[in-house]
């Protein structure tokens, strides 16, 4: 066995990070163990996922996936709305529809193989470079690298590049690319995930433990925790509204499905209002409502963080004896279990029921966010 290197031993920044890789590397559900071959399909299932969601939650969704659907035929041949029900509490619902898209078009255009290429694994829906390079890395080791936010904050200080983000992009892509190795370019690049996630972390870094300290610029010049540089973050706007709850005597409320595209594009919601600057007057709620009804306000507001804005929304409940004929679907707790009821939706039927129902508790116990 080939002695290990040493932090301070003129060995390349790579072959430092796979040794320490080869000790301290995460166990994770999706990736393969030492001298298994990485399987294209969960590479791909789990990148899509942990593009804007941690490891942590990200965990629990993938087995179900792989559970459900263990192969990109399977997942092709799965009806939308079913993996838009098991995706949802994970947020950014375009990467459900695209990872659907992606599933079809490799199954039935491809002959149920991913591309073995950067450039082709580009060309599917919802795969950027991010995920081609971690995909070319991780299932092909070809020496691709990918650039994700622990990987920026690692190259930000490797190299020292004091420039704001998003300006440094470029500039770290291409420190970054010169220390992706010819071999073993998948662990290289899980690598530094991992050493972004364990050591290299936000505040306090464990530099003395970094298999890279000796030759980290910021680390020698005392900046290693100011960078990276964020740019001015622009402010959210607040965007307000009313929601509308019905529950019937069954205990069931009513859904309605959001158009395709947009904005949690395909999920289903309780019937909304516009949202504007300002929540709506009496008189407006009425007009909003689907129905007349004795709709009740409750007490307090439901927020929600979307990437681009903030929301506020009003809750008005309603509990009637009869059904009226209005657009929608109505759900009774045992069918809601599996439905595309994003958490903004949830938050708003828990807030609208808090009498601890059947329906309440299956609404918490899917929220998983
Ligand atoms: N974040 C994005 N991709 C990842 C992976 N493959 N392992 C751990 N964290 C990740």
């Amino acid at each position: 066995m080939p002695a290990k290197p040493s932090p301070t031993q003129k060995t390349s920044p790579a072959t430092r990070l796979l040794a320490w890789y080869d000790i301290h590397r995460r166990e994770l559900p999706w990736r393969a163990r030492p001298g298994e071959t990485a399987d294209p399909y969960r590479v791909w299932l789990s990148e899509i996922m942990l593009q804007q969601t941690t490891v942590q939650v990200v965990g629990r969704y993938y087995r179900e996936f792989l559970r459900r659907w263990p192969s990109v035929k399977r997942l092709a041949a799965a009806p939308l709305d079913d993996v838009l029900g098991a995706w949802a509490g994970l947020g950014y619902y375009a990467r459900a529809r695209n990872l659907h898209k992606a599933a079809q078009i490799v199954a039935n255009n491809l002959g149920g193989k991913f591309p073995t290429t950067f450039e082709g694994l580009r060309k599917l829906p919802g795969i950027g470079d991010y995920t081609a390079g971690a995909i070319a890395a991780i299932a092909y080791n070809l020496p691709y690298a990918a650039m994700d936010a622990n990987a920026e904050r690692v190259i930000a200080r490797f190299a020292a590049i004091e420039e704001p983000l998003p300006k440094s992009k470029p500039a770290m892509r291409a420190a970054l690319q010169l220390l992706v190795p010819q071999k073993r370019a998948g662990d290289f690049a899980q690598g530094l995930m991992d050493l972004g996630s364990a050591i290299c972390t936000v505040k306090r870094p464990a530099c003395g433990n970094c298999p890279w300290m000796a030759d980290c610029k910021a680390r020698q010049r005392g900046i290693q925790e100011l960078l990276p540089v964020k740019g001015e973050e622009r402010a959210r706007p607040l965007k307000r509204g009313a929601a509308f709850v019905a529950r019937d005597a069954s205990g069931a409320v009513l859904l309605q499905k959001r158009p395709t595209r947009g904005l949690l594009g395909g999920m289903l919601q309780p019937p909304l209002g516009p949202w504007t600057e300002e929540f709506p007057t009496a008189k407006e709620v009425l007009l909003q409502a689907p129905f007349r009804a004795d709709w009740r306000k409750r007490p307090g507001v439901v927020r929600h963080g979307f990437t681009h804005f903030e929301l506020e929304m009003e809750v008005y409940a309603t509990d009637i004896a009869k059904r009226p004929d209005v657009q929608g679907k109505w759900f009774r707790a045992d069918t809601l279990a599996g439905a595309a009821l994003p958490t903004l939706m949830r938050k708003i039927i828990m807030h609208a029921l808090d009498d601890g129902g059947p329906l309440f508790a299956q609404v918490r116990s899917a929220r998983r966010r």
